[in-house]
């Protein structure tokens, strides 16, 4: 799974209001499951028909070379992350999968030219199914296949996946035939990774969905334990917060891996529209080493000190690239010779942590084992249940986010929908 090395932070006393904090949270998280309010740590058993799932990206792989997902948030950044942690983007072979989360029409028409509708699957993902950037793809979409391929061709490609009761897109299944999955109630959308929502995307892929929902399964009962010298997850989330509370008001994620990169943004979006509220909230803040060595770095060593780092190295890439051993006449960099990659990228994250630290600014380094679906699995285990307990640290509720309504009522009025 993980390891975690805490010991670059700040704030290192723990006493015991600390250790109360700590665990009252727990045993709310776990009362909350219990009653079924949150599902997202439900991810073994019968809790997600897999066997579905499977079969429909079978079928999806025997009919598409493009598979196109529509949907914005937590509709779409789960899905997104796991597919680009675990497929390789440069392979030639293989259906593209493709996460369209915008309403931007230059992307979107570009997206449609380079696509061949008779070999595409679109997946239209709102739980509400009222979101105006996703109901908007949707109606060009199921208009323009009407047109192409006719009314019953263009529904067969479309998959719906939703609320399973409620929601403006349920009742297009029954009445024009629509395939389509679950987003369960208790479920929201940035905790929707492990479910229906992301695991279709990547089943299409290729990702063992097994395996991931093992990595996060098993990470899910690790997480319960109300012992902060048995919980890593606890103890990462309380010495955030302590830190928070300190004036750490920026959480930076960074890290050491390309193929990462959008995992920074789906932690930014869990992270913030969890959190945020009532005045609270720390900022969080994509980075990936070692690129950002080369940007934000600066600012993180010597501007404000209000920044707490998580660090994520990778123990075993699964590939590694050795560095040439040959005479080279040039001191700058003969050194590297003989080296590899995995050594300079590591070098880097540690040399990275120490002069942060010795600069004052905290972070905590999680080690993660390899990029494979078990521990993929895991990692979004892992940050999904460290937001909602310090949601509980926080005394906030992290599952729900009142304060990106107002804009939507906004946009609704400009678009003339009655009754705004
Ligand atoms: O996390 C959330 O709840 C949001 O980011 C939603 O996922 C996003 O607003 C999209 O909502 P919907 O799935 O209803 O279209």
């Amino acid at each position: 799974m993980f390891r975690i090395d805490f010991s670059n932070i700040i704030e290192k006393e723990l006493n015991q209001k600390h250790i109360d904090l700590s665990k009252n949270a727990v045993h709310r998280l776990i009362e909350k499951r219990k009653s079924g309010v949150i599902g997202f740590m439900d991810v073994s058993g019968s809790a997600i028909n897999t066997k579905r799932i499977k079969e429909l990206s079978t079928w999806v792989k025997d009919n598409a070379d493009d598979f196109v997902v529509l949907g914005i948030g937590g509709s779409s950044l789960g899905g997104k992350t796991i597919v680009s942690a675990l497929t390789n983007k440069f392979s030639k072979t293989g259906i593209k999968v493709h996460f369209v989360d915008n309403v931007d029409p230059d992307y979107f028409s570009e997206l449609l030219e380079s696509i061949n509708l008779k070999r595409t699957v679109f997946n239209v993902i709102s739980k509400s199914g009222s979101t105006a950037e996703t109901m908007s793809q949707f109606l060009v979409i199921y208009k323009l296949l009407c047109d192409k391929l006719g009314k019953v061709e263009a529904t067969a490609r479309i998959i719906l996946t939703t609320d399973p009761e409620k929601g403006a897109l349920r009742p297009l299944e029954k009445s024009m035939g629509f395939k389509a999955l679950d987003v369960p109630q208790n479920i929201g959308g940035r905790f929707s990774a492990l479910s229906d929502v992301g695991l279709l995307p990547s089943a299409v892929a290729g990702v063992d969905i097994d395996e991931l929902l093992k990595g996060a399964s098993e990470t899910a009962t690790y997480s319960s334990n109300d012992d902060i010298t048995k919980n890593e997850i606890l103890k990462y989330s309380l010495i955030k917060h302590i830190h928070y509370l300190k004036g750490y008001n920026i959480s930076v994620m960074m890290p050491y891996s390309t193929k990462l990169f959008d995992f920074s943004a789906w932690y930014v979006q869990l992270w913030a529209e969890s959190l945020g509220k009532n005045g609270k909230g720390q900022t969080p803040i994509p980075a990936t080493g070692a690129t950002d060595q080369h940007s934000q770095l600066q600012l993180f060593m010597e501007g404000p000190k209000d920044k707490f780092i998580t660090f994520l190295g990778i123990t075993s890439p699964k590939n590694e690239v050795k560095l040439p051993e040959f005479e080279i006449p040039v001191e700058a960099f003969s050194y590297l010779c003989g080296h590899t990659m995995k050594e300079l990228i590591k070098a880097e994250m540690l040399s990275t942590q120490k002069a942060l630290y010795e600069n004052k600014v905290p972070s905590v380094r999680i080690d993660l084992q390899k990029i494979d679906a078990y521990n993929i699995g895991s990692l979004f285990m892992f940050f999904e249940v460290a937001t909602a307990l310090t949601g509980e640290l926080m005394n906030i509720n992290a599952f729900d986010q009142p304060g990106v309504e107002l804009s939507k009522k906004y946009t609704y009025q400009m678009m003339g929908r009655k009754g705004y």
